[in-house]
C-alpha cells in the first residue's frame, strides 16, 4: 500500500509517520517539502502531487489550526481547511484512492450538555469551525472513499500544548486561573494515529464503513479540572519539580476574551466509531499521564 501523508510535522502528522509505517510505503510531506508540493496554499501543486505519487491512501493531517488567528485571516484558513482538502478529495476520487481527514468539535455551537453525534447539525461559532466544516462537506461531495475523524483538544509530547503551558505557568506563578465552563476530552495524537492505522486496514477490506466518525478519548473534563490533573500528575512524577502554584482558580470563559468564540459543550459521542471498528477508546487521563511522563 502506498500512503501519501500531508502535515507530517504537526502533532498528529508526526505520530502518523510512526503508526502508518507498518502499512506500506509512506510519502510524508510538509508545506516546504522539496520533492513534491505539500503546501496547502498551492492547490494546483497539491493536485500534481497526488497525480505524481499515485497513492492508495491520502492522509491529511495538515490544517490551519490557529483558532484565534483564523478570525483575521479567514481566506487563508478557508484555503487550508476547506479548498485544499476539497482538491485532495477530487484527486483521490479520480485515482480511486482513499482520503483520511481530521475535523473538529468546533463544527458545533457547543449548546446543551449531551455529547454530539455524527447526525447532529453543525453550527460553528468561529472561522476555524466554519472552514473545517466546509472541508468536510467538500470531501463528502467529491470522494465517497473517505474517512473523516472529528476530534477535540489534541495534545502530543512533541510541540506545545495546554498541559505544558499549565506546567510552565505553575512554575512561574502562585495562582492560576483556568476556564471551567468548556467541556470535552483531551485526546492524544498517538491515539488518533493508532486508530487511523487500524481504520485504514479495515476500510480496505470493508469499503462500506467509509464516512464521518467522532474520535476522542473517553471520559470528559473541563480546562480547570484538566489543569489540576496535570499539576497533580507532575507532582507525582517529578517530586523535585518546583511548582509554585498553590491555587488553581476556576473562572468562566468570559474572564479570557478571545477573538474566536469557543463552544462550551465539546463532548463527542464515539459509539459509532467504537461499534464500526470494534474499538474501545481509553479514558483521557492515562494518555495525558503518559505524555507528561515523556515530557518531564
Ligand atoms: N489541535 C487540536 O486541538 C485539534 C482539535 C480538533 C481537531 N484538530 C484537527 O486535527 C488535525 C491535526 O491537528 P494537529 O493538532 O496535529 O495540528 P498542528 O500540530 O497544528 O499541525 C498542523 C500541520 O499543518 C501544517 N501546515 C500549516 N500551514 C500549512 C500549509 N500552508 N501547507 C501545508 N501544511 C501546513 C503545520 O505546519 P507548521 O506547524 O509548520 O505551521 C502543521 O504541521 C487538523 O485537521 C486539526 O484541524 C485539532
Amino acid at each position: 500500500m502506498k500512503i501519501l501523508l500531508f502535515g507530517k510535522g504537526g502533532q498528529v502528522g508526526w505520530e502518523l509517520q510512526r503508526s502508518l509505517a507498518p502499512l506500506g510505503e509512506i510519502v510524508a510531506l510538509d508545506f516546504d517539502s522539496k520533492d513534491h508540493c505539500g503546501d496547502f496554499s498551492n492547490l494546483t501543486g497539491l493536485a500534481d502531487t497526488v497525480r505524481n505519487v499515485k497513492p492508495d491512501v491520502i492522509v491529511n493531517a495538515a490544517a490551519h489550526t490557529a483558532v484565534d488567528k483564523a478570525e483575521s485571516e479567514a481566506e487563508l484558513a478557508r484555503t487550508l481547511n476547506a479548498l485544499a482538502p476539497g482538491v485532495l478529495a477530487q484527486e483521490a476520487a479520480r485515482a480511486g484512492a482513499w482520503l483520511v481527514h481530521y475535523s473538529t468539535d468546533y463544527v458545533f455551537d457547543g449548546s446543551g450538555t449531551r455529547p454530539w453525534t455524527e447526525t447532529d447539525t453543525p453550527a460553528p461559532l468561529n472561522v476555524y469551525g466554519q472552514t473545517k466544516l466546509e472541508g468536510e462537506q467538500l470531501i463528502q461531495a467529491a470522494c465517497p472513499q473517505h474517512l473523516i475523524l472529528r476530534t477535540s483538544w489534541v495534545y502530543a509530547a512533541r510541540g506545545g500544548n495546554f498541559a505544558k503551558t499549565m506546567l510552565r505557568l505553575a512554575q512561574e506563578r502562585e495562582r492560576l486561573t483556568v476556564i471551567d465552563d468548556q467541556f470535552g476530552a483531551p485526546t492524544g495524537a498517538e491515539l488518533l494515529a493508532d486508530v487511523t492505522a487500524h481504520a485504514i486496514r479495515q476500510l480496505r477490506q470493508r469499503p462500506e464503513d467509509a464516512g464521518l466518525y467522532h474520535l476522542v478519548a473517553s471520559g470528559e473534563t473541563n480546562w480547570h479540572a484538566y489543569a489540576k490533573y496535570v499539576l497533580a500528575q507532575a507532582r507525582l512524577l517529578q517530586p523535585a519539580l518546583l511548582i509554585k502554584a498553590s491555587e488553581v482558580v476556576p473562572v468562566p470563559s468570559t474572564a479570557f476574551p478571545t477573538p474566536a468564540r469557543r463552544p462550551h459543550n465539546s463532548r463527542l459521542d464515539t459509539r459509532k466509531l467504537q461499534a464500526t471498528f470494534g474499538l474501545s477508546l481509553p479514558h483521557w487521563q492515562p494518555g495525558v499521564a503518559r505524555m507528561l511522563a515523556e515530557t518531564l
